[in-house]
């Protein structure tokens, strides 16, 4: 095993990706800039027709709970609001990249997509109470928390994760045993390139060790929880198993207990199954 791979040889790594569509390229630009307002989002999202669709599905799906259905993009952005926007094009970008098979984790086709929709759908509702921006941000963050375990993928699959020397191990000690950063570190690392705001980078590299967070610890709390709900549940977890340890901090912050945690476990596969609905009924080319 090479100990010498760095950060950038490991993104190289997802450069065979498919890149995300100018049009989200620009939205997420137009979003990163304060002086954008809604009515712009929605003219430029309207120039890609998968997009425009998909903003409108999002905004009518159960979560936002409308009485009347919106049916412009324009409507559907405002009810959304940026946060969301985000979130919509953030999905339909890493769907296909999260939905492939990923042999040195032990994970089918399929598993880490839905994990992290699971992660996504169930940190927004730990998160809601605390606004509804907080509760997007939860979403974004969840979806993106394992996107770092897509590099390792290849370098992983010549290590032998079920031998005696790994066993009981967590996959994270893995990585960094053999690389010195694990796919935390990464995936916020590449957050950073997509140039996604200081606090996702932060809730991504800290998932598992919320309380080391250094931009907010609501938003990193609550995605540390829905990644431990996703575990209890077997969604997307791998060979390296139920290898998960609960921060404390993170359980009495939000309150964390057996009826929050049965609640989720009831709500995530509809979680999984409404967003996946949703990107999946789109013709669009990298979903
Ligand atoms: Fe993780």
């Amino acid at each position: 095993m090479d100990k010498s791979i760095t950060i950038s040889t490991l993104l190289s790594n997802l450069s065979d990706l498919p890149p995300m569509p100018d049009v989200a390229q620009k939205v997420l630009a137009m979003i990163r800039n304060p002086k954008t307002n809604m009515a712009e989002i929605g003219q430029i999202l309207s120039l890609d027709q998968s997009l425009a669709m998909l903003v409108l599905r999002w905004a009518n799906s159960a979560y936002y709970g409308l009485r009347h259905p919106v049916v412009t993009v324009n409507q559907a952005v405002i009810v959304l609001g940026q946060q969301a926007v985000r979130n919509v094009i953030l999905a339909s970008t890493v769907a296909s990249m999260m939905d492939r098979p990923l042999a040195g984790y032990g994970l089918e086709k399929g598993d880490l997509w839905q994990h992290s929709l699971a992660v996504a759908g169930a940190a927004r509702e730990i998160a809601k109470n605390g606004g509804a921006e907080l509760a997007e941000e939860a979403y974004t963050a969840g979806l993106l928390a394992d996107i770092g375990k897509l590099a390792f993928e290849t370098v992983l699959r010549d290590i032998n994760p079920v031998s005696p020397e790994w066993q009981g191990k967590a996959f994270s000690h893995l990585e960094e045993e053999y690389f010195g950063i694990d796919h935390a570190a990464l995936g916020a690392e590449l957050a950073r390139r997509w140039n996604l705001p200081a606090r996702l980078q932060d809730a991504i590299a800290n998932h598992h060790e919320p309380s080391e967070s250094k931009e907010g610890r609501s938003l990193c709390y609550a995605v540390h929880l829905a990644d431990y709900t996703a575990m209890i549940m077997g969604i997307g977890i791998g060979i390296d198993g139920l290898q998960y340890h609960l921060d404390p901090a993170a359980v009495e912050y939000y309150h964390f207990n057996d009826q929050l945690l049965d609640q989720l476990t009831e709500e995530i596969p509809d979680f999984i199954m409404e967003s996946n609905n949703m990107i999946r009924a789109l013709p669009m080319e990298n979903a």
